[in-house]
């Protein structure tokens, strides 16, 4: 099959985020930050071309209401928020990372609009009330419960609302023979999504790869 996808060089990709709306200075300092405290971890974060496509999702899709299952230091969260025009569920397990993000909410002005529950997301969202409907459901947490993050999600979306899953392309691992569990896992994810009547979806090549699927 022919290559239509541009290899993205460390030049290429500053000249994508210069050109995607630039960088946003608290979200710098944000991912600053991250990766003086936290080192390694710090690559768990979004990049800054790929929070601009989904702060651009979130707008073109008119959504108001979202959750994100893995928020980490908050960088993905605040593109969200950015994005929507009702209230943001975040769900994580970590009170080290998350303190990071509550600083970062407040200062961008979205403490109000983001409520965080400290708890096993699946016990999260499962414990919501029945009816809970979003218009928009961003996952990135661990990887062996994509497939039960999805199974939870999908019906709580919205028709038209998306659903969009990080690390989808898992650095290569999908198609390289990896054989570990969080390979295997994103592998069966992926199975899951492209055999699922309920949703249109594309995977795109940003990042660590982005799942987007459309709720029918
Ligand atoms: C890849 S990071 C999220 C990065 C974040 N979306 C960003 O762009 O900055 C994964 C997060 O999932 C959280 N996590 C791991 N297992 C979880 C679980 N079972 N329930 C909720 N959160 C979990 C971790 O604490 C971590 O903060």
């Amino acid at each position: 099959m022919s290559l239509r996808t541009v290899r993205v060089t460390p030049e290429l990709q500053d000249y994508i985020v210069a050109h995607s709306g630039g960088t946003d200075p608290l979200l710098e300092e944000l991912a600053a930050e991250t990766a003086g405290r936290f080192g390694d971890s710090a690559g768990m974060q979004i990049g800054a071309d790929q929070g601009a496509l989904m702060t651009l999702l979130a707008r073109v899709t008119g959504a108001r209401d979202a959750v994100e299952v893995g928020t980490f230091t908050g960088y993905s969260s605040i593109c969200l928020a950015r994005g929507i025009s009702g209230r943001l569920l975040c769900c994580d397990v970590s009170e080290e990372w998350t303190s990071v993000a509550r600083r970062y909410w407040a200062r961008a002005g979205l403490d109000d609009r983001i409520d965080l529950r400290l708890a096993p997301a699946l016990d999260t969202l499962r414990a919501l009330p029945p009816g809970t409907a979003f218009d928009l459901a961003f996952v990135d947490a661990d990887k062996p419960s994509y497939g039960a993050y999805w199974e939870e999600l999908v019906p709580m979306i919205r028709p038209g609302g998306l659903l969009l899953a990080d690390n989808t392309l898992w650095e290569g691992r999908v198609v390289d023979g990896s054989d570990d569990e969080e390979t295997r896992a994103i592998r069966d994810f992926n199975d899951r999504v492209a055999r699922d009547g309920r949703v249109q979806q594309v995977i795109v090549p940003i990042g660590d790869g982005l799942t987007v699927a459309r709720k029918l």
